[in-house]
């Protein structure tokens, strides 16, 4: 077993730390995931997706054959290890060649139907980690396979856009592009050889064997000086065939009808070789050099090159830890997370069971806290505040020797003393008629 290189030889007795590039969502935060995931899920609901849960590794051929070669994910991010049968795994650094698995190995494509999935679970990739970009990091995505129609592609973007709105997230811009097929790359490729081959020397050395490759993946550089050099490079979308363009054309015309508004950005490259046709990101500008918040686009090719028999498909994936960070930027998410609808506090130990069957009667329907660690009355109180809940159920031991309780609602202030029996279902119908109770 090799050591760990983020330890020194000073650290072996120190405590440990989650892995560089990964990172714990703690209690404080979890709440405000839990909204992003219940929004997302309402909105899939709402464009009729049906989750699929896949593994979370696969066979490294997959990813290998189904991302490309070429690309920065499979030739140095991915999280490779050979099992104790000595076969090759790989921890899925994207959803879509797995989904793609799953559909052919499912035969779900039969019929004519339109087949559309979501997920919304943890990615892996060995990347350099910055803000807003992790090693384990979480997506929300979809994949709907199975046409050709370019109102899949609006759809898909439709959906991201209406997404970022409904949680409130106001300001996120998309890009689209189209990355053409293999009708119209090919010459396009040859065309950017042609423009590029005077200046190759200049590219760093990854540049250099995608131009070999796969010039079109130059477009995806981190590096300054090759972005810079590749300013002047041609637009694909002056090599597009009719089809392209006609389906490109559809795609902005019917995001208009749909009031979604974008932009064409002929520069923006997709990390993945898989794309046909359109493709697109949603950028967030407060998020700064990782600004794009998802990213997605048709890959008519991949069910046929995964085994499959050739069918179209069209699919988005989004970062949630950015959708996060840009939430909170805007102070959509700032606000508190939501406290018990009652606090029960009690004195004593008569007045702890007393206690005890109330809580176990509201907890049949209601979000219930009550202190274990002997505080007074005013202590627990002051929890109860800080905790934001809704109303407190007083039990001190003059309430326990005369059977009642003081119910108090913690906005109003307002209190009232009640018999000790009745207090779970008065609680239970006042936040019913609040609309309240969790
Ligand atoms: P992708 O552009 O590689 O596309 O990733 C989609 C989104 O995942 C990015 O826009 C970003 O928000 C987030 N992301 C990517 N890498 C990281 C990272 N290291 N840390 C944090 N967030 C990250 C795909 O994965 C394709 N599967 C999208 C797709 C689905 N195309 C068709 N269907």
């Amino acid at each position: 077993m090799r050591e760990n290189p983020d330890r020194t030889a000073g650290d072996r007795h120190m405590t440990y730390k989650a892995p560089r590039g990964t990172r714990d969502v703690l209690p404080e935060e979890s709440w405000k995931w839990q909204r992003v995931e219940r929004v997302f899920r309402a909105t899939a609901d709402r464009f009729v997706y049906r989750e699929i849960r896949l593994p979370v590794f696969e066979e490294t051929e997959l990813f290998a054959r189904g991302i490309g070669d070429a690309t920065d994910i499979v030739r140095k991010e991915m999280y490779t290890f050979t099992d104790r049968k000595g076969r090759s795994l790989t921890l899925r650094p994207e959803g879509t060649a797995g989904v793609v698995r799953s559909f052919i190995e499912h035969s779900m494509g039969r019929g004519s139907r339109l087949t559309k999935l979501y997920y919304f679970c943890p990615m892996f990739r060995y990347e350099r980690p910055q803000a807003g970009r992790y090693r384990q990091f979480w997506q929300w995505g979809l994949e709907a396979i199975g046409s050709m129609n370019p109102a899949v592609d609006a759809e898909i973007i439709h959906f991201s856009v209406n997404l970022f709105e409904s949680l409130g997230l106001a300001g996120a811009e998309a890009r689209i592009n189209s990355a053409g097929c293999p009708t119209c790359t090919p010459s396009y490729n040859e065309l950017l050889r042609d423009r590029l081959a005077g200046s190759l020397d200049q590219f760093c050395a990854d540049c250099q064997v995608r131009y070999e490759r796969n010039p079109r993946r130059m477009f995806d550089c981190k590096n300054k000086h090759c972005l810079e050099l590749l300013k002047d490079a041609p637009s694909i979308l002056e090599s597009l065939c009719d089809e392209c363009t006609q389906h490109f054309a559809s795609v902005q015309d019917l995001l208009s009808r749909m009031s979604v508004r974008f932009v064409v950005d002929t520069s923006m490259a997709r990390g993945l070789d898989y794309y046909t046709k359109t493709v697109f990101e949603v950028h967030y500008a407060g998020l700064g050099a990782q600004s794009a918040l998802c990213g997605g686009g048709r890959y008519d090719a991949l069910v046929e090159e995964l085994g499959g028999a050739a069918t179209p498909a069209c699919g988005v994936s989004s970062g949630v830890e950015r959708l996060m960070t840009a939430l909170e930027d805007t102070g959509v998410m700032a606000a508190r997370e939501p406290g018990p609808s009652v606090y029960v506090a009690s004195l004593g130990s008569d007045a702890a069971l007393a206690a005890a069957t109330v809580i176990a009667e509201l907890r049949k329907s209601v979000s219930v806290e009550t202190d274990y660690q002997g505080r007074s009355l005013k202590a627990q109180m002051k929890e109860a505040g800080k905790l934001g809940a809704g109303h407190v159920v007083i039990i001190g031991e003059d309430e326990v020797a005369r059977g009642v309780a003081v119910v108090k609602n913690m906005t109003t202030g307002e209190q009232d003393e009640v018999g000790v029996e009745k207090v779970a279902a008065l609680l239970v119908e006042r936040l019913a008629s609040a609309g309240g109770g969790t």
